[in-house]
């Protein structure tokens, strides 16, 4: 055997090695892509309403305080799960009637706790908000978070 490896053998490993780990990197980017519309989406349950609820999530930058599924400032509560934390995931009427009076609470001015803006949402934007945050909670995540706080 060559004790010496050569300008083509270098070359041959650098190619062969770039391609290979290229390939795996595109089969996990596919699988991933697949398996999040596939099988952690419930598109059934995707109405028009989560769709604007999640707009508004957007456009009032909650996620500067809040994460969801992890992703976010960690100032204030995860959300992803809030709608478990309330107990009101199977009660859609219940689940805007605790986010409305959160909302409208907005800030309690309790000394030694962090405060949320008050943002002077209507009950419809409050009822996309929390129907966002209701289907956000069916997401399977695999079991995260590992406990209700987030
Ligand atoms: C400036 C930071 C900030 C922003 C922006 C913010 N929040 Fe909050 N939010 C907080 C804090 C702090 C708390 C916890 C307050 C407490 O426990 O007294 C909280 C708590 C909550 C809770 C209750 C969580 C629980 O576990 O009970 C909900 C629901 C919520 N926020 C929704 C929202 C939504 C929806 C938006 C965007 C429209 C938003 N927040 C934007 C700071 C923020």
């Amino acid at each position: 055997m060559r004790e010496v490896m050569t300008k083509s053998m270098a070359r041959n490993i650098f190619y062969g090695g770039s391609l290979f780990f290229i390939v795996i990197f595109v089969g996990l980017a596919i699988h991933s892509h697949i398996y999040i519309v596939e099988t952690s989406t419930n598109k059934a349950t995707l109405t028009a309403s989560v769709e604007r609820g999640k707009r508004i999530w957007e456009e009032k930058a909650c996620v500067n305080c809040h994460t969801i599924l992890g992703e976010g400032a960690y100032y204030a509560p995860e959300l992803g799960n809030v709608m478990t934390r309330w107990g009101v995931v199977d009660d859609p009427e219940a689940a805007f009637d605790v986010m409305k009076s959160w909302m409208d609470a907005q800030p309690t001015g309790v000394e030694g706790r962090r405060q949320m803006p008050q943002f002077h949402l209507t009950d419809e934007e409050v009822r996309n908000l929390t129907d966002f945050l209701l289907w956000t909670n069916t997401i399977r995540t695999q079991e995260w978070p590992p406990n209700d706080a987030g």
